[in-house]
């Protein structure tokens, strides 16, 4: 049974849930996708035609090797109308050392995702995460210097994109990685704790038309860090800070949850503070020999999917990367591998996670009502280290 066909089975035998209907109408001002998707012919649609349908983004992120021709940029192009640079416009990539610019891997990318109609999230100008803070501004103790630096790199790198990249991961991960207090890094430990104000602050000055994020990870599965999160960005707002959108990373160390109901709860709570929301990094790690890997991982991207489409401020569901064959958590070190967590496996052929993901979509498309259930067990995250060394 297809998974429209159960959805409308479901519908019909009562079992829906009260906001129910896609808000089909809450479009972000896309164009509509190829006119060769028939919606009585699924697979003559991709996600990007369906998603764009329905006003909401769907992206892959991608590595400069990985846009040069071959299948990895062809699926790419194909399926996804956002992109997001995995490593090229990181602080760690950019500037390594001071003034030593590197615009090379973030002009790859970027000219990739432009020349075929994709839009590009801008990830990330300040990742508050000492780790992956290059050394030379980790080093700097004078709050007037860190300003200068900070002012330095937002407008360059703003300046440089800023005609093609229209909205930014400001800042990434400003909450403790597995906790609920603020990050302790350098930006905060120099300058106070107005720092997140005074960087959405330059960043909102180097491109007073650009959407600006704040992203954050494991606010689905850490205890009370959603909550934590939620109060930061109130404050933020309540403090006028140009913020407009939390992102969400949802890298699932498990093939478990999350509930469908408590999930959109979540996404509504941003909403509730005027900002959109997406769903920025997802990826499904599986289990290495669990033969039903693959449906559980569905059943999850199925959840989170719907879950957004529910929710009018949820404007994009990017996944992190786009082949099991390459991606960043078979190099964590703390998982078991092959993790294969993404939407299309090894020879580029979609999985059952896909056909879920598509599913939705339609679903959506069609107007369905969305059943209660079904809703997994609570999610036992896998222990993972806080922070992953990093390739840059
Ligand atoms: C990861 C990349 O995928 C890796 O290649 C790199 O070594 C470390 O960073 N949260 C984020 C992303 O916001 O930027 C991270 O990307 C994954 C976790």
């Amino acid at each position: 049974m297809t998974l429209i066909v159960a959805l409308l089975v479901l519908a019909a035998a009562g079992g829906l849930h009260p906001p129910g209907a896609i808000d089909a109408a809450a479009t972000t001002g896309l164009s509509e996708g190829d006119t060769a998707c028939d919606l009585r012919v699924p697979d003559s649609c991709t996600l990007r035609d369906l998603a764009s349908r329905l006003g909401r983004r769907v992206g892959a992120t991608a590595e400069p090797s990985q846009v040069l021709p071959g299948p990895f940029a062809d699926t790419l192009a194909r399926e996804f109308s956002s992109l997001t640079p995995e490593n090229a416009l990181k602080w760690y990539t950019v500037q390594p050392n001071r003034g030593g610019w590197n615009f090379g891997p973030a002009d790859a990318v970027v000219d990739f995702a432009v020349a075929h109609g994709m839009e590009v999230r801008g990830h990330t100008l300040v990742w508050t995460q000492d780790t992956f803070t290059p050394g030379w501004v980790k080093a700097i103790s004078d709050p007037a210097e860190l300003r200068t630096v900070l002012a330095e790199h937002i407008n360059t790198v703003v300046g440089r994109y800023g005609d093609r990249v229209h909205r930014w991961d400001v800042v990434n991960e400003p909450l403790e990685s597995i906790g609920t207090n603020p990050s302790d890094n350098v930006f905060g430990r120099v300058l106070g704790a107005g720092y997140l104000a005074e960087i959405f602050a330059l960043a909102h000055a180097a491109d007073p038309s650009a959407e600006l994020w704040l992203n954050e990870f494991g606010t689905d599965w850490v205890p009370g860090k959603h909550e934590a999160l939620v109060e930061l960005v109130r404050q933020l707002v309540t403090d006028g800070v140009p913020i407009h959108g939390v992102g969400i990373q949802m890298h699932r160390f498990t093939t478990e949850g999350p509930d469908l109901d408590a999930f959109r709860r979540q996404l509504e709570d941003f909403a509730a503070l005027g900002v959109k929301v997406a769903i920025t990094e997802l990826d499904v790690a599986t289990v290495p020999g669990d033969p039903d890997a693959f449906s559980k991982q569905a059943g999850t991207y199925e959840r989170v999917v719907t879950a957004c489409l529910l929710v009018a401020a949820c404007a994009e569901i990017t996944t992190w990367g786009v082949t099991d064959a390459a991606t960043w958590l078979d190099h964590l070190g703390t998982l078991p591998t092959p993790t294969r967590p993404l939407l299309f496996d090894d020879q580029y052929a979609p999985k059952p996670a896909y056909l879920a993901f598509r599913g939705a979509l339609l679903a959506a498309l069609a107007g369905a009502q969305w059943p209660t259930q079904p809703s997994p067990p609570p999610m036992t995250a896998l222990p993972v280290a806080a922070a992953p060394a990093f390739t840059g």
